[in-house]
């Protein structure tokens, strides 16, 4: 183990137990390169302020940039001993510099350092996750495109209530993963702003330019106060309350999917590429990928409590409870991104058997509600028409029928006002196609609102 780089106020080396307890490098090493990149600024900037020389400015950044490639080609492997990546990178940049090396941590520290590389990091990893929605978007969009015909019944309580099509059911996810995109930016953007040169609490002496860093590292602002520069977490929960929703979203997709698998339903089925066998039962074809998604959300969420747990009891400025931050908010991160990677082309693969999605939806008496508004539109006050529909489902059921295979007398016993007309009415293909309000899942209702939100996405990309 090195000698620490803050030795010099201790008569004692750290216990080796406390060293391994206190590092964070087995997790904070995967920001090297945003490490790099917030130190380059710094860099930059102490030469144009005159804080360093311009010459130790240029070596300390010409070094930076060499351990990136190191690292990056993999001839320089991280030290699991380090405290922590940021320790790590500048004892490297001394060793290859010497003591120029040892001017990169001047109006510095590594409160403000940690805090600038967790939101480089994250902005870089919100676009990769914020690209990834939109390719499920897409797919989700296109999928529906093709199934604005196909009948399925709509559900409340999981029992069959009201004709809707796959595409309609499709697009109400569209919707979702839309918010999801608008509350990623939203906490992208806010996330955007620059803690560097906050100091390690109480800002500096030296005349910097917290601008000009700002600026190099492409964020909007530099934060306005130094307190609050080094102590923020906000934008992690914020952004893990987003990832959240988005694995929230996915889950109770993945819910309908393992249903619509299962032979009782039987309205879809996966790929054999995204499905996967049993040990013991050979006719077995699981869905584990959607399992695994919405047992994922837990740890997902499990994450966001970690983080308001975290925050909610620490006094200004930095603490070390805040290491704990990482780990979870990157759990959090890689999950959303492989759920989302997995699901996109499990999606695409998936068969939709559309003749077991009509036949569910031709029973089940789906067609009631429009029953009753057929005799609405021939002047009956609802809550008659719901009552005497009430009456004939009643006698469908003790009789074997079907609102469609009951004979006219019977619909005439209960009111003449019903005719031959009743059966068009109640046909599967009318409820759908005079659904048409809007939102509603007729065919046209349907295009309309896939028009609108391909507009919708269109403002994300
Ligand atoms: N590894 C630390 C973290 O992730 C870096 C900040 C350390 N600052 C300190 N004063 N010990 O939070």
């Amino acid at each position: 183990m090195a000698d620490m780089m803050w030795a010099g106020r201790f008569s004692k080396q750290v216990d080796e137990t406390v060293n391994a307890f206190n590092s964070s490098i087995a997790f904070d090493g995967r920001m090297y390169r945003h490490d790099i990149q917030g130190s380059i600024a710094h860099a930059t900037m102490l030469g144009d302020c005159g804080i360093i020389s311009k010459e130790d400015s240029l070596a300390i950044i010409e070094g930076l940039k060499g351990i990136l490639s190191d690292i990056d080609s993999g001839s320089l492997e991280l030290d699991p001993t380090a405290e922590d990546i940021h320790m790590f990178i500048e004892a490297e940049l001394t060793k290859r510099l010497g003591d120029i090396g040892k001017r990169l941590h001047t109006a510095r520290s590594r409160n403000d350092q940690v805090a600038v590389d967790l939101r480089l990091y994250l902005r870089d990893e919100v676009k990769e996750i914020h690209e990834l929605l939109v390719k499920l978007i897409r797919t989700l969009i296109d999928t529906a495109k093709q199934h604005t015909e196909t009948i399925m019944p709509g559900y409340t309580h999981l029992q069959r209530a009201q004709p809707i099509t796959f595409a309609h059911h499709l697009m109400a996810y569209v919707w979702m993963l839309l918010r999801d995109l608008g509350r990623l930016a939203d906490a992208a953007k806010r996330m955007n702003y620059c803690p560097l040169g906050c100091g390690a609490l109480a800002g500096t002496t030296y005349h910097t330019n917290r601008q000009q860093t700002s600026e190099l590292l492409g964020f909007t602002d530099p934060m306005a106060n130094s307190l609050d520069g080094v102590s923020d977490r906000d934008y992690c929960v914020e952004l893990n309350c987003a990832l959240s929703l988005i694995m929230t979203h996915l889950s109770r997709f993945s819910e309908e999917i393992i249903m619509w698998c299962s032979w009782e339903f039987k309205f879809i089925e996966l790929d054999d590429a995204f499905a996967t066998g049993s040990s013991i039962m050979p006719q077995k074809k699981n869905p584990d990928v959607t399992e695994l998604i919405r047992g994922k959300t837990g740890r997902v969420n499990g994450n966001l409590l970690t983080l308001l747990t975290m925050l909610k009891g620490i006094p200004l400025a930095y603490n070390k409870d805040m290491q704990e931050d990482k780990e979870a908010i990157f759990d959090s991160v890689d999950n959303v991104k492989l759920c989302v990677k997995t699901f996109i082309p499990m999606l695409a693969t998936m068969r939709v058997y559309k003749e077991n999605m009509r036949n569910a939806a031709a029973r089940g008496f789906i067609n009631a509600t429009d029953c009753a508004d057929y005799l609405v539109k021939k002047g009956m006050p609802f809550r008659d028409a719901y009552k005497i529909t009430g009456t004939l489902v009643a006698e469908c059921i003790s009789k074997g029928l079907t609102l469609e295979t009951l004979p006219l007398e019977e619909y005439r016993k209960m009111t003449e006002l019903f005719d031959e007309g009743v059966y068009d009415a109640i046909s599967l293909d009318t409820c759908v196609r005079e659904r048409k309000s809007e939102g509603g899942p007729s065919p046209d209702a349907v295009n309309k609102q896939i028009a609108q939100a391909e507009a919708a996405l269109g403002e994300f990309v």
